[in-house]
């Protein structure tokens, strides 16, 4: 059996971290791909990132280009391609041009990997991941949006920090959109199995909920050029791990719900089961009624942004 084919488009911060973490797990053959504006960068990188094989010990093949057809037949294409925030901009705020970007992306993609499994990371994401289902017209379970992983470990950061223990025994779940309004789920959040309620106050978890949900403005204030990559590329690689070796994670991630929690055809942050046809199955959870409350009123931010962008793309 070959390697997987994994290309990412957009070659900048999450781009190339992504690309660097699915070799350096050798999830499979990278292609990273960039605009013809970029010139060389794209292959730079990659040749970087090559040389850098022998030393890690990983196989894999990695192209820059800035020619689709290098991305010809890929098991899994990420699109990380738009522009990021700056310091006083909201995800929002980025959604006239990046819908554009992703619409351009995704034409591309469907024409030259008509069977991949398509992960979007543009923001905003909700709306983004929304575009790129409508233009590939790909079943709803081979289009994607990475959001939940990276929400879910900021939120597992920020309780491991405080409890002093170790990340790898902090469990949990957020869920909704990927915004301000993302539903923390602290009944299903554990640690070394012991349910969270019982190791802390609700009111400090409910500050570490808060940190967690403004945890993508707090790195953009710190860094003031841009916005996150390392957790998110972490992320992301997470979720095409999961893909190319069929892991069947039980993860959040944006997913396209209909009659599922009743959201009505919308991409919205859920548990779903991630495996090699991609999302295999969304778990539909009883919520209780402030979650349910939460969940709607994050829903209800989607719609909310998804018709924004949809006046935009039109007008
Ligand atoms: P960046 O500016 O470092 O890289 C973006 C790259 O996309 C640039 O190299 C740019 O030339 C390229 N690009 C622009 N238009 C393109 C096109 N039509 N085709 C191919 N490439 C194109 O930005 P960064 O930090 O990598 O962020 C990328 C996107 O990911 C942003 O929209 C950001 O908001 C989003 N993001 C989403 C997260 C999530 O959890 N969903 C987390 C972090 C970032
Ligand atoms: C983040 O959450 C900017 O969406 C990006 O870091």
């Amino acid at each position: 059996m070959g390697r997987a084919k994994i290309t990412i488009v957009g070659a900048g911060n999450v781009g190339a971290t992504t690309a660097h973490w699915c070799a350096a797990a050798e999830l499979g053959d990278v292609v990273l791909l960039d605009i013809p504006q970029a010139g060389d960068m794209p292959k730079g990188k990659a040749l970087d990132l090559m040389q850098a094989s022998p030393i890690m010990g990983f196989d894999s093949n990695i192209v820059g280009t800035t020619d689709y057809a290098d991305t010809k037949d890929s098991d899994v294409v990420v699109i990380t391609a738009g522009i990021p925030r700056k310091p006083g901009m909201s995800r929002d705020d980025l959604l006239g041009t990046n819908a554009k970007i992703v619409t351009a992306v995704t034409e591309e993609i469907k024409k030259t990997s008509p069977n991949c499994i398509i992960i979007v990371v543009s923001n905003p994401l909700d709306a983004m991941v929304q575009q790129a289902h409508k233009v590939s017209g790909f079943p709803s379970n081979r289009v994607i949006g990475q959001a939940g992983v990276l929400d879910t470990a900021r939120y597992r950061t920020f309780l491991a920090m405080e409890l002093g223990v170790s990340v790898e025994d902090v469990s949990a779940l957020l869920m909704g959109g990927h915004g301000d309004t993302m539903v923390p789920m602290p009944s299903c959040t554990s640690v070394g199995g012991i349910p969270v309620t019982r190791l802390m106050s609700e009111e400090r978890l409910n500050e570490i909920v808060d940190r967690a949900r403004k945890g993508g403005a707090e790195i953009v204030g710190l860094l003031k050029t841009g916005s996150a990559y390392y957790a998110p590329a972490a992320a992301t690689t997470q979720m095409v791990e999961a893909i190319v070796k069929d892991k069947k994670r039980l993860i959040p991630c944006a997913a396209y719900c209909d009659s599922e929690y009743n959201v009505g055809g919308y991409y919205v942050g859920v548990p779903v089961i991630l495996g090699a046809n991609g999302v295999e199955k969304i778990i539909e959870l009883e919520l209780t009624e402030q979650e349910q409350a939460d969940f709607k009123k994050s829903v209800d931010a989607v719609h909310g942004l998804v018709k924004t962008m949809n006046e935009l793309l039109e007008g």
